[in-house]
C-alpha cells in the first residue's frame, strides 16, 4: 500500500481526490500496488463530502506519518504552500504540486532538497494544466538540444481574445464573462498581466534548457490594452492575437517574454480558441512539435498531479530526472530581439510614417477614422522604441508579429 496525502480541497485538491478514487481500479493495476489517500489537509468542513473521513485540520499529522510518502499541495499561493512543501520533502516525503507560482519562485531550492534526500519534487500541472508537457521535456525530448517553446499558457486570456475576436465586445465586457464562467478570478491581474504566463514560460525554459531562469526577469506584457479596434486590424491582416509566452535559446543565452502577438493562420497555434492551451517546441533534431489540449479546469489539472503522484507511487526511493540546475540562464535584453511590428498611428502623414520606418503598406480599417496600421520590416525591438518615439504619442499601439 502507498499513502498520499492532499494539502487543500479546494478546486485542484477536490479533483485529486476525485480522479484517485474515480479510477483507483486501473490506477492500481498499473502500479501493481494499491494506492490511497491517506489524509486530506482544508481548516474547513466538508459534511456529507466523502472527503469527511480522512478530512484533518493539522499538518502535523501528515507530516509525522511515517506512512504518507507523497503530498500533493493544491493551496496554491507561495504562503503556508511553501512552508509545508519544504518541511514534507525535509521529512523525506515526495511532493507534487500544481502551483507555478511556488514553483517559479522556490522551485530550484525545492528540487534540491528533493534531490539530497533522493526523493521527487513533481509539478507537470503547473504549466499547461492537463498537458503532459513537463514529462515530455523532462523524458521524451532528451535526445534533442529544444531551442524553442512558444505557447498559449493561460486559458483565461486566450477565452477573452477569443471572445473578443468572435463577438466584437470589448475588454471589460469580456472579463465579466470570464469571471462570470469561473475563468477569470476575482482578482484577474495574474491571468491579464500575462504574470501566469510569465512564471510558466520561466519554469519550461528552465526545464527545456536545463539553468533557472527567472521569471522576475522575463519581459511581461498582459492584454489589458487590446481593443476591438486591434482585433479589427488583425482580421484585416488575416491573423489573430493571442497572449503568447516564448523563449527561445541562442547558444548560452536565451530571450524569454510574454506579450500579445499577432499570429497567421500559418502558425499552429493560430487555431487555438477558447480556453485551451498549446505549447509549441522545437528541438534540434525533433523539429516542430505541438502539444494541446485543456490548459486549466479542475479536472484537467488534476489529472496531471494525479499522474505526479503515480509516477512517485512507482518510484517511491529515488529522484525522478530533470534537467532544470540552479545555475542562472542569463537573459538576452529585450531590446536586443529582432522581429517584425505593427504599429497604428494617428495623425501621422504617409511619408513621415516611410521617413521614420522606411517602406511599408499602410492598412486602414472602418472602426477608426484619421489612423493608419503598418507592419514594419523585422527589426531590433530597440530600433523600434528609438523610431516610434520620433512619432511620440501619435503612435497608438504596438503589437508584435509572430513570424
Ligand atoms: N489561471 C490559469 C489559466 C490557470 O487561466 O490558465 C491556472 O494556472
Amino acid at each position: 500500500m502507498v499513502y498520499a496525502a492532499i494539502l487543500g480541497y479546494g478546486t485542484v485538491g477536490s479533483g485529486i481526490f476525485e480522479v484517485l478514487r474515480t479510477n483507483q481500479k486501473i490506477i492500481d493495476q498499473r502500479l501493481g500496488k494499491a494506492l490511497r489517500v491517506k489524509y486530506v489537509l482544508d481548516l474547513r468542513e466538508f459534511p456529507g463530502d466523502p472527503v469527511e473521513e480522512v478530512l484533518v485540520h493539522d499538518f502535523d499529522t501528515i507530516l509525522s506519518d511515517p506512512e504518507v510518502e507523497i503530498v500533493a499541495e493544491a493551496m496554491g499561493g507561495i504562503g503556508a504552500a511553501y512552508t509545508f512543501v519544504k518541511k514534507a520533502l525535509e521529512a523525506g516525503k515526495n511532493v507534487c504540486t500544481s502551483n507555478e507560482a511556488l514553483v517559479a519562485e522556490y522551485g530550484v531550492e525545492l528540487m534540491e532538497i528533493a534531490r539530497s534526500k533522493n526523493r521527487s519534487f513533481l509539478f507537470e500541472a503547473s504549466c499547461g494544466g492537463g498537458i503532459p508537457i513537463i514529462r515530455a521535456l523532462n523524458e521524451s525530448l532528451t535526445a534533442d538540444v529544444v531551442d524553442e517553446i512558444s505557447g498559449i499558457l493561460n486559458g483565461t486570456t486566450n477565452y477573452m481574445l477569443w471572445k473578443m475576436e468572435t463577438e466584437g465586445c470589448e475588454f471589460a465586457e469580456v472579463l465579466k464573462e470570464a469571471q462570470a464562467k469561473g475563468y477569470a478570478e476575482a482578482d484577474p491581474t495574474a491571468d491579464v498581466e500575462g504574470h501566469d504566463a510569465c512564471r510558466k514560460i520561466a519554469i519550461l525554459s528552465s526545464l527545456a534548457y536545463g539553468k533557472f531562469v527567472n521569471y522576475k526577469e522575463v519581459y511581461t506584457e498582459g492584454i489589458t490594452k487590446i481593443t476591438p479596434a486591434d482585433i479589427a486590424y488583425a482580421k484585416k491582416l488575416g491573423r489573430k492575437i493571442r497572449l503568447l509566452a516564448t523563449s527561445r535559446r541562442t547558444g548560452d543565452t536565451c530571450y524569454a517574454m510574454v506579450s500579445p502577438f499577432l499570429v497567421g493562420d500559418g502558425n499552429p497555434l493560430y487555431g487555438v480558441n477558447d480556453v485551451f492551451n498549446a505549447i509549441f517546441v522545437h528541438g534540434n533534431m525533433l523539429g516542430d512539435a505541438m502539444f494541446y489540449g485543456s490548459g486549466a479546469g479542475k479536472l484537467p489539472t488534476a489529472s496531471a498531479v494525479s499522474a505526479d503522484i503515480v509516477e512517485i507511487a512507482a518510484h517511491l526511493h529515488e529522484s525522478l530526472r530533470s534537467d532544470w540546475t540552479s545555475e542562472k540562464m542569463p537573459l538576452q535584453e529585450i531590446d536586443q530581439v529582432t522581429g517584425r511590428f505593427f504599429v497604428r498611428v494617428k495623425g501621422v502623414s504617409d511619408e513621415e510614417i516611410r521617413a521614420v520606418f522606411g517602406p511599408t503598406d499602410l492598412i486602414t480599417i472602418e472602426e477608426v477614422e484619421d489612423e493608419y496600421g503598418f507592419v514594419t520590416m523585422p527589426m531590433k525591438q530597440g530600433d523600434y522604441k528609438n523610431k516610434a518615439a520620433m512619432l511620440g504619442s501619435r503612435v497608438v499601439s504596438m503589437i508584435r508579429m509572430k513570424d
